[in-house]
């Protein structure tokens, strides 16, 4: 028996437009569209009526993805899903980023076609019907919005956005087909079976989906653009801050020599580096108003108070120690440092010892020493929650 005669059969009147309005009613839905949203109150419903608008037809509904946003956008999604099945929020509390909001969004649908499109109304959700039959008609496993593609446009974005932007798509070639025009979009469609290939490979880190996506897919992607252009945001504001360079670069050395070396041991070893800048800086300075073991003493600890700063702010951004944690966070680090030097002089002096060259005994040590605090202090002072 079909669903539809179930249906039917146990409707009092079986006329046959119940039995039709009930067939469709039990049709699953066939694009989900996930939004991201942080503190984005004011354009939760403007967006709904407009997906309204634009995917009439269609059997859709909207995830709205909100990382607990203190102006209260969580509980307007709820009170409009009150009146309207195709809304769902998602809610996560004590996490942040735009990356891993869409993924679970997604992985939260069970649709054949998934989309993304910001809260903010930046991006042209009239668009969504053609980039859905585009998808279909031509077998592809991506359709992108593109800024960059003949007919699109970045709006009025100032020279600096602008010229950042463009460096950063030239840098995404690295990693993602030179063809993709616009690697940074947050507004495409994509099958799920695509989504289901790339979604365990996925770096996760920071704003670019849709490059981590195009990096990550064990087989590459079959897609087209549609050209759209960026339209300006009504409500609230932007969420992108100049950490998001950074967040770029991760994903990067992530995607490129990640598989090698962790991009975070990179991040940490860079930083060390520059403490050896900072230790000597400190020392130069201290040796002309104190005794030398009393300089060493204060640049060692600057330099180690430096390291632990920059590390919290970058390599460890996501699990970011503040209040008082940043205090218990950077005694920790002091102790897992200090005896990182232990191990340090050990391994130099043993190695020396066997007749290995200074250089070549000093570097041995240094590395074990920047490994031991790596390894320690990712599980001690940064760990996971
Ligand atoms: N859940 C969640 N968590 N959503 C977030 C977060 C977060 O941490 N940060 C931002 N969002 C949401 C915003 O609420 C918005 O709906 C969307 O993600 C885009 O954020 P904006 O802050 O509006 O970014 P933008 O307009 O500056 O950036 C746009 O351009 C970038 C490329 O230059 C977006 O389209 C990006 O997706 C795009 O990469
Ligand atoms: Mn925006």
């Amino acid at each position: 028996m079909q669903s539809g005669e179930l249906v039917a059969a146990a409707a009092p009147s079986g006329t046959a437009t119940t039995l039709l309005d009930r067939t469709t009613a039990l049709k699953g839905v066939e694009l989900t569209v996930v939004v991201p949203t942080f503190n984005e109150r004011d354009n939760i419903e403007i967006l709904l009526s407009r997906l309204d608008a634009a995917l009439c037809g269609i059997e859709w509904e909207v995830v709205y993805v909100d990382d607990d946003s203190p102006d209260g956008t969580a509980a307007k999604i709820r009170a409009l899903a009150q009146n309207n099945p195709r809304v769902r929020c998602l809610q996560r509390i004590g996490r942040r980023g735009l990356s891993t909001a869409v993924v679970e969004g997604m992985l939260a649908s069970c649709a054949p076609y998934l989309a993304v499109i910001d809260a903010d109304l930046q991006h042209d959700e009239t668009l969504l019907p053609r980039m859905l039959a585009m998808i279909k008609a031509d077998d592809l496993d991506v359709v992108v919005g593109s800024r960059h593609t003949a007919g699109g446009g970045i709006g009025d974005w100032d020279r600096r956005r602008a010229t950042i932007s463009n460096i950063a798509a030239r840098l995404a070639r690295l990693i993602v087909p030179a063809d993709l025009t616009d690697p940074m979009s947050g507004f495409f469609i994509m099958t799920r079976p695509a989504f289901e290939r790339a979604v365990r490979c996925l770096s996760g880190q920071g704003f670019k989906i849709l490059l981590d996506l195009f990096a990550s897919t064990p087989v590459a992607f079959r897609f087209k653009e549609v050209p759209y252009v960026f339209g300006q945001r009504q409500h609230g504001e932007s969420k992108l801050d100049s950490f998001v360079i950074w967040e770029y670069l991760m994903l990067l050395i992530d995607k490129t020599v990640g598989r090698y070396v962790p991009a975070r041991f990179i991040s940490f070893a860079a930083i060390g580096g520059l403490g050896v800048v900072v230790h000597f800086t400190t020392l130069y300075f201290g040796l002309k108003l104190v005794s030398f073991p009393a300089a060493q003493a204060i640049a060692t600890f600057t330099a180690m108070t430096s390291n632990f700063a920059l590390n919290n702010m970058l390599t460890y951004r996501d699990r970011r120690l503040t209040g008082r944690r940043f205090v218990t966070g950077l005694l920790s680090f002091y102790a897992v440092c200090s005896l990182g030097a232990v191990a340090n002089v050990g391994i130099a002096s043993a190695a020396f010892a066997d007749h290995y060259t200074w250089w070549a005994s000093g570097l041995a040590g240094a590395v074990v020493g920047v490994v031991w605090n790596y390894a320690v202090s990712s599980v001690l002072t940064w760990r996971r929650n």
